[in-house]
């Protein structure tokens, strides 16, 4: 279609965008006021530094390509949402939940914590954890916080209601929970298939809650190749391949449940967006098969403390034998902030989540 616009419309148009065009320049204010992360070791910032558990990493050489050194990022480098909150324009990263203080909480916090799951036992043989409900109560305890510091109820509401929930997690309900089976029953209790039921249908209970706090932009990560890890190759051997069929497959359906987990509540609650991400990615050229640091730590997976990484953490997609390398995180951040492929962001990626523009209902009810 031709477009006919009368000079005077064009003229209008032209000085909007410049307009426009000098606010972003001028005032670079982040894509969303806030950013919420909640999840497990993938998205961990800190949480598990003091607690008793095997599952934390404030040690060399963790945070080998990390300005600040170790902090607790399970990685070399900086996470996938240290990537995305850079790319939706925050300054800063997101504080952890365990050291947040001050007005920093208005712009977002990361609640996550290593070997942390869907349900609440996951994990618990590797000590002291904040599983995902723990992770909603953080949560509320953030909200008052914010309420205290903006004194205005609507303000408030207005705000969380803009700010994007990122939540990664699921991963240590099949690694440190239905695989350990020397540990845990679930994974004689149920098949693959109703074991994802079981978790699908607490995750959903999780987002509603997370819903009822105020949270309107959902951003859910699913699982990665969990059978691709060197930790898993070690554990398992499968005799030359490249990954372990068992693990993947077992994870698979979670994957294909929580598509249209998403679906049925941007169905239902249309005033919120839920859009689904897919962690995964072309690993090509990167060394896959092994960890660039020497593991030994933690339950097997962790890095050796103070010991020598590999010489070169670029060319690696694995850090230690169950986290990635920054490169990799990198990549899957720009996947999710900007895939237009509907295999990796569906309904649409993190840039076009942080633009929607949703009714507010609560607005709606007040009148
Ligand atoms: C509270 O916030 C709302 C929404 O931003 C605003 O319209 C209202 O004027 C504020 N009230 C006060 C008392 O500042
Ligand atoms: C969506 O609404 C239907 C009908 O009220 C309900 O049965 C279903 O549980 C809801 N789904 C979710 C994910 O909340
Ligand atoms: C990893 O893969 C490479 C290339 O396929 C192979 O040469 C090497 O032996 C493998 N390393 C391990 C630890 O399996």
């Amino acid at each position: 279609m031709e477009s006919k616009l009368k000079p005077s419309e064009l003229m209008a148009i032209s000085v909007l965008l410049a307009l426009l065009s000098l606010q972003n320049w001028a005032n670079a204010t982040p894509q969303v006021p806030c950013y919420f992360i909640f999840g497990d070791s993938l998205s961990d910032s800190g949480n598990n530094n003091k607690l008793l558990t095997s599952a934390k990493v404030n040690y060399p050489p963790y945070g080998f390509d990390f300005p600040q050194g170790p902090t607790g990022r399970f990685t070399d480098g900086r996470t996938i949402h240290d990537f995305i909150v850079k790319r939706l324009g925050f300054k800063d990263y997101m504080p952890p939940f365990a050291d947040s203080e001050g007005k920093n909480i208005l712009n977002g916090v990361n609640y996550a914590s290593g070997a942390a799951g869907i349900l609440d036992a996951t994990g618990y043989h590797r000590g002291g954890r904040i599983p995902f409900n723990e992770q909603i109560k953080n949560h509320k305890i953030i909200i008052s916080r914010i309420t205290d510091l903006m004194r205005n109820d609507s303000a408030t509401k207005l705000h969380l209601s803009r700010c994007i929930y990122s939540v990664q997690i699921g991963s240590n309900d099949y690694i440190n929970n239905y695989f350990k089976s020397a540990l845990y029953h679930s994974g004689r209790r149920y098949t693959t298939q109703e074991f994802a039921n079981v978790l699908i249908e607490q995750f959903s209970v999780q987002l509603k809650t997370l819903y009822d706090t105020g949270a309107r932009k959902f951003a859910v990560y699913g699982l990665g190749l969990i059978g691709c890890t060197p930790d898993a190759l070690s554990v398992y051997r499968p005799d030359g391949m490249p990954c372990v069929q068992k693990l993947n497959d077992g994870a698979t359906p979670f994957n294909e449940r929580l598509k249209p987990l998403l679906d049925e509540f941007n169905r239902n609650l249309t005033d919120a967006k839920f859009t689904y991400l897919n962690p995964s990615g072309n690993p090509a050229g990167l060394v896959t098969n092994s960890s660039c640091c020497q593991t030994g730590g933690g339950d097997g997976e962790l890095c050796h403390p103070n010991s020598k990484p590999c010489r070169n953490p670029r060319q690696y997609l694995f850090w230690d034998g169950a986290h990635p390398t920054e490169v990799w995180n990198e990549m899957i951040a720009k996947s999710a902030y900007d895939s237009e492929k509907p295999e990796e962001a569906n309904p649409f990626n993190i840039r076009k989540l942080a633009m929607q523009v949703m009714p507010l209902s609560f607005e709606k009810h007040r009148l």
